[in-house]
């Protein structure tokens, strides 16, 4: 009985021939880097951290996890070890949600080589001191390190999400870990695996909501990755976060695809508005009335109140138009569309055709104020605007007819 305890003090799981995860998953966390909220999907809330250890003649462990989630990782990495030594760290990104426990690595295993780029270095003795010297080695890009049978290769990817990110590949396993790049929200529900999960029905959301609100910035870095990866044969991609890829890698990079370049998923409106009293809610209600009389193909119409922006920024990513609509307040726009507006500008949407409406009862101003944000963003051609007096009237309903139709018309092409 003893032994049997011992026995399952772990989570760890064989992923190929000597590749395990060592990962753990965080179910209590409410706020992703205290900001994106992680409870949003029924299947998929939580958040996994991914650490990754390859046992061959030498042993080499991807990244660590969050300090929340420390036990689980180190009963994790003491199973799969055994009576080994660990020989290696590789550190694909700095940000804590991976990094917080090198020091209890280092702590434990205090003859590992801690293996990162230069700029690796400077982040992590900005986060770290170390009491005893630690080793290290410097690697740079496709510089190789052999563990036996498994070789691993070091590509950098600046950017994807800060400055030191690099990804590893073992070409004896061809597997990608990816760092954050095709990562997801979510804790994982016993499955590592993304072919064991429902991923268009559970986890889709979540995938796009991480990439659009962490990596969505760094559109450029995400093409120059996904260029360097396809002159790799990948069969598995080993992410920070979320399920694993061994099967319809394809699907995947699809989306990054689209993603990374700000081109819409889907031909469809984003209808989103700001609301005090209820009267530019229902010119909300109105115009998306209207556009279905259009037989607009897909309308998703969502409160900035009453709706975290992290999913406004991500149906802003998957949709190809969008309509506005916001009351003036205190003389310039109301906060919650501003919030909107300035995370699409900070996530560089861009490469998107909408409309926009104002409500104001004596001194409109959220169309001024809604033209200067969506002008400071890259390809964003506004085809109408409107606007209203404390409430819609017979007017504004001829008024968002016009708007309709020139929305229906540029879906239409
Ligand atoms: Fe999951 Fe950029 O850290």
């Amino acid at each position: 009985m003893e032994g049997l305890l011992v026995e399952y003090m772990h989570c760890s799981r064989l992923i190929s021939k000597d590749i395990f995860w060592v990962g753990a998953n965080d179910r209590r966390l409410r706020l992703f880097e205290n900001l994106f909220p992680l409870d949003l999907s029924y299947r998929a809330s939580g958040v996994s951290y991914n650490s990754y250890l390859v046992v061959d003649t030498k042993t080499a462990l991807l990244d660590t996890v969050d300090s929340a989630v420390s036990s689980q990782f180190l009963e994790n990495v003491e199973h799969v070890l055994g009576q080994r030594s660990l020989d290696y760290l590789i550190i694909n990104h700095l940000e804590p949600d991976h990094a917080s426990c090198i020091k209890a690595v280092v702590e434990r295993y205090p003859k590992v080589t801690l293996v990162g780029n230069a700029k690796t270095q400077q982040i992590l003795s900005q986060f770290f001191s170390f009491a005893q010297p630690v080793s290290t080695l410097l690697v740079k890009e496709g510089q190789e390190l052999e563990l036996g049978t498994h070789c691993l290769s070091f590509i950098m990817a600046p950017m994807v999400h800060w400055p030191e990110v690099m990804v590893t590949y073992d070409k004896a396993s061809a597997t990608l870990f990816s760092a954050d790049a095709f990562g997801t929200f979510g804790a994982l529900s016993g499955h590592l695996f993304a072919d064991e999960y429902d991923i268009q029905a559970d986890w889709l959301n979540e995938y796009r909501r991480y990439y659009a609100n962490i990596v969505g910035k760094y559109g450029i870095p995400v093409q120059t990755l996904l260029k360097k990866a396809a002159n790799l044969k990948i069969n598995t991609i080993c992410p920070l976060h979320g399920p694993i890829w061994r099967k319809d890698l394809g699907f995947l990079l699809d989306l990054y695809g689209k993603w990374s370049s700000y081109t819409p998923e889907t031909k469809g409106v984003l209808v989103a508005y700001s609301s005090i009293y209820g009267h530019t809610a229902n010119a909300a209600e109105i115009l998306t009335a209207q556009l279905v009389d259009l037989k607009v193909p897909e309308l998703a119409v969502y409160d900035t109140s009453s709706t975290d922006v992290s999913v406004l920024v991500a149906e802003a990513f998957r949709l190809s138009h969008f309509a506005f609509l916001a009351p003036t307040y205190n003389a310039g726009l109301f906060p919650a569309m501003e919030q909107l507006l300035n995370h699409l500008q900070g996530h560089h949407w861009q490469n998107r055709t909408g409309i926009i409406v104002q409500n104001g009862s004596w001194a409109p101003a959220a169309n001024a104020a809604m033209e200067q944000l969506l002008g400071k963003m890259k390809n964003l051609n506004i085809l109408g605007k409107a606007s209203i007096l404390s409430a819609p009237n017979p007017q504004s309903a001829l008024d968002f007819g016009n708007l309709a139709q020139r929305l229906a018309e540029s879906l239409s092409q």
